[in-house]
């Protein structure tokens, strides 16, 4: 606290990530990062710029992972909007197309970056509970809205709603901004690009860090209309009009080529995901149907607290949100085949 801040920074109450710790022996299965590398041509086009002319700006539309990014979804250059990971990505969509005199909606149990973005740019909004069994029922969203956001496939619960309901909410929210973050999506469930050139309200927003193994490169997009994209696009070149740098641009270029790679990786990860729900639940774990690199888990006699404690005496790290409603949960991430096999001994070990 200082006298020096603002009213607005006095206020704020930021989004605290998961731990990235520094230890190198540890077994990370916190924050839903891939457990593939990058592809092998990202890194030799990260390489290849490695040169004198890092001394030059990048260009600030990052032109070319814009084409790349709307030649992989079918659609124009102008219905790509690029940012600093996909959570620079929803702070403009937030600033730009979510502040209204009507609330904001989105889940209760959701990604809880969401109303810190709303503290920051003063957004009225409302939490609208899931359903008992932790499901998100968009017949809850029919009422008087600024705009509505949720992630789909649902984090942390992991759970995804199918295209047809996303499609019905779009008919009949028209007067406001829709926006899917679908950060999770190439894990499974079908993703709304499909709805853009149909719904001018609609905004997808996805990221690099997941599916397609660059988390740190930091490097998020939203797709829409393009007067929707071009409101984002006043908002970032009011802010910072160079938001990725030539190795960001280059990454993403080479990950998005590099379409046996990424389709090879996510269907390991989907694969041991099946099997690492499988051995939870044969430890009495309740294990939320996911589509996502991640398992929402309960289990039946021992705290989530406790288990994550212990978990982590052993090295590996678990995310546990101390949050009513799902404080006897745990999120896993999917980790590599051998990380998960770990898992499961340690689990078999502290349970017996
Ligand atoms: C639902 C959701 N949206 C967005 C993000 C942000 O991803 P990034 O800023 O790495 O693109 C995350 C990160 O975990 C997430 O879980």
């Amino acid at each position: 606290m200082s006298k020096y801040w603002s009213d607005l920074v006095t206020q704020l109450q930021p989004y605290t990530p998961g731990e990235q710790p520094s230890m190198t022996n540890i077994t990370k299965l916190n924050t839903n990062e891939n457990p593939f590398g990058p592809s092998p041509l990202v890194l030799s086009a990260m390489a290849s710029i490695l040169n004198q002319d890092l001394r030059l700006y990048p260009p600030p539309g990052a032109d070319g992972l814009k084409e790349a990014v709307a030649k992989y979804y079918n659609l124009n250059a102008n219905q790509v909007f690029l940012g600093n990971g996909s959570d620079e990505v929803l702070a403009h969509v937030f600033n730009g197309l979510l502040k209204q005199s009507e609330p904001l909606l989105f889940p209760d149990i959701s990604y809880s970056f969401y109303p810190v973005f709303c503290k920051l740019y003063d957004i009225n909004y409302k939490k609208i509970p899931l359903t008992d069994d932790l499901s998100l029922d968009l017949e809850n969203y029919k009422r008087p809205n600024g705009g509505i956001i949720f992630p789909n496939p649902n984090a942390p619960t992991g759970r995804v709603l199918p295209l047809k309901a996303i499609e019905q909410l779009l008919k009949r929210n028209q007067h406001s901004v829709v926006v899917v973050d679908e950060a999770y999506i190439d894990f499974g469930g079908q993703s709304a690009v499909a709805l853009i050139n149909q719904y001018d309200n609609l905004i997808v927003v996805q990221t690099m860090s997941k599916a397609r193994s660059l988390a740190g490169m930091r490097i998020g997009y939203a797709l829409g209309s393009a007067q929707l994209i071009e409101g984002l696009e006043r908002v970032k070149n009011s802010f910072n009009s160079y938001p990725l740098g030539h190795l960001q641009i280059a990454a993403g270029i080479a990950a998005f080529e590099d379409e046996a790679y990424f389709d090879d990786t996510r269907k390991q990860v989907i694969a041991s995901r099946e099997w690492l729900s499988a051995q939870l639940k044969g430890l009495n774990f309740d294990v939320l149907p996911s589509a996502a690199n991640f398992l929402f888990i309960r289990h039946e006699q021992n705290s989530a607290d406790a288990i994550a404690a212990q978990l982590r005496n052993l090295g590996i790290i678990v995310r546990h949100f101390k949050q009513p409603r799902i404080e006897e949960f745990l999120r896993i991430t999917v980790g590599t085949e051998a990380q998960n096999r770990q898992l499961i001994n340690a689990l078999e070990n502290l349970l017996e």
